[in-house]
């Protein structure tokens, strides 16, 4: 039996993949070519300069993978680190604690300093920990700038002056994957060795492209040869294989051809728009989501306004009401997909992402369909009130700064 055909678009609001641009989308619809011809170059050298600009860095390398998000991950711990480093990470959310997992079963010794969901990275406690160790054997702090599990946004610039005041000389990882293209990131003044990017979130595309800004003491670091054969293992992911070939424009393997050619009109699009401005944008459609929130008389799951992510928003559904019910009413009802609850939020929680293309009316879309939904599954909310609140706030914040 046919698939009974549902009319319109799918309004898409989780937090990545994010919806793409129709001009990006035409981009990428190109036919296969050569990788190794002479032509090929003129697409890919300037996207490694191009790209350093979403990251705030002039100083940083990028280094592309076709892999997701979580490949990056691995490339920045596997290339620089050795069998039995201590690293220093907080975790708050889902991410945080998939980094945490990943690091462990490279073999990694991963020193966790838990905070509530809901909150973020304390660099406090981060410095406190640098400070004790004197004998510097921590390698490496990791943090996830924003939690998109969770709608927490930590401050990376504060983690860096914890690092700093402690004297402490550990690489600093940054998990940029739901905040890169989206929320302000000073890769170079926060002094980041490892940013870490996936395609499908701020660069309004499809997945399958992990971006990576390296620092120069993080490609020192993956050059050296301390730790011996403990150095932990990669082939794939090897740097110097990308650094020998990308200066050149070409890659040591089959690059994504379309996803290349996707980036080129993202960041042309990112550039026209001025990156001031997406930021800008960001934020206004986030405190607009906030504002329909609180009409709802609902909480989200940020404990305090110092956390809010302006890329995607976590809302506590009331208690008794499972959240999961509302995301799947959402979607068989209303053609709406918003973010699930994760792990220890699952049911908990349902997520409006509010990153990459999308303006007033789209954001105004979702949270109607997320007003619509929730009183049929039972939460009393009054009708239109968060569509209410989020357009006035809306009709007094233009997206483009003044
Ligand atoms: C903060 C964060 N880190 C890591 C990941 C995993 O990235 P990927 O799914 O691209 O591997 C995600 C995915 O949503 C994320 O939001």
């Amino acid at each position: 039996m046919a698939a009974t055909r549902r009319p319109g678009r799918n309004h898409l609001f989780i937090p990545g993949p994010t919806n793409i641009p129709d001009r990006v989308l035409r981009a990428m619809h190109v036919p296969s070519e050569d990788h190794r011809s002479p032509d090929f170059p003129a697409l890919v050298k300037p996207l490694f300069q191009d790209a350093k600009m979403v990251f705030g860095s002039e100083a940083g390398t990028i280094i592309f993978y076709p892999s997701s998000g979580t490949g990056i991950w691995e490339s920045a711990l596997a290339n620089t680190l050795c069998r039995g480093d201590k690293v220093l990470t907080a975790r708050y959310g889902q991410f945080s604690h998939l980094w945490v997992d990943m690091a462990q079963r490279l073999g990694l010794d991963v020193i966790v300093q838990d905070e509530a969901w809901g909150t973020g990275a304390d660099p406090e406690k981060i410095g406190q920990a640098l400070r004790a160790d004197t004998e510097h054997k921590i390698k490496a702090v990791m943090v996830v700038h924003n939690e998109t599990a969770t709608g927490v946004t930590s401050d990376i610039g504060a983690v860096r002056k914890a690092i700093d005041a402690a004297g402490h000389p550990a690489l600093l990882f940054v998990d940029g994957i739901s905040s890169i293209g989206s929320l302000p990131f000073e890769m170079d003044a926060w002094k980041v060795d490892c940013a870490i990017a996936g395609s499908q979130k701020g660069f309004m595309l499809p997945a399958g492209l992990g971006v990576l800004c390296a620092s120069a003491k993080a490609i020192k670091a993956s050059e050296g040869t301390a730790g011996g054969n403990d150095r932990l293992g990669h082939v794939y992911f090897a740097w110097s294989d990308q650094l020998k070939q990308n200066p050149t424009g070409y890659f040591p393997y089959t690059p994504p051809l379309p996803l290349l050619y996707g980036l080129r009109e993202a960041l042309e699009c990112i550039k026209e728009e001025g990156l001031q401005n997406v930021y800008h944008r960001h934020h206004v459609l986030a405190e607009a989501t906030r504002q329909a929130v609180a009409a709802w008389g609902l909480k989200t799951c940020a404990k305090e306004p110092k956390w809010n992510s302006d890329t995607v928003t976590a809302i506590l559904a009331p208690e008794g009401v499972d959240a999961a019910k509302i995301i799947k009413h959402a979607y068989d009802r209303y053609n709406l997909s918003l973010g699930a609850g994760l792990s220890q939020v699952a049911g908990k929680v349902f997520r409006i992402g509010h990153l990459g293309d999308l303006n007033e009316l789209s954001l105004l879309g979702a949270i109607a369909g997320a007003e619509m939904a929730m009183i049929d599954c039972g939460v009393h909310v009054t009708p239109g009130s968060g569509v209410a609140a989020a357009s006035s706030y809306l009709r007094e914040h233009p997206l483009t700064r003044g």
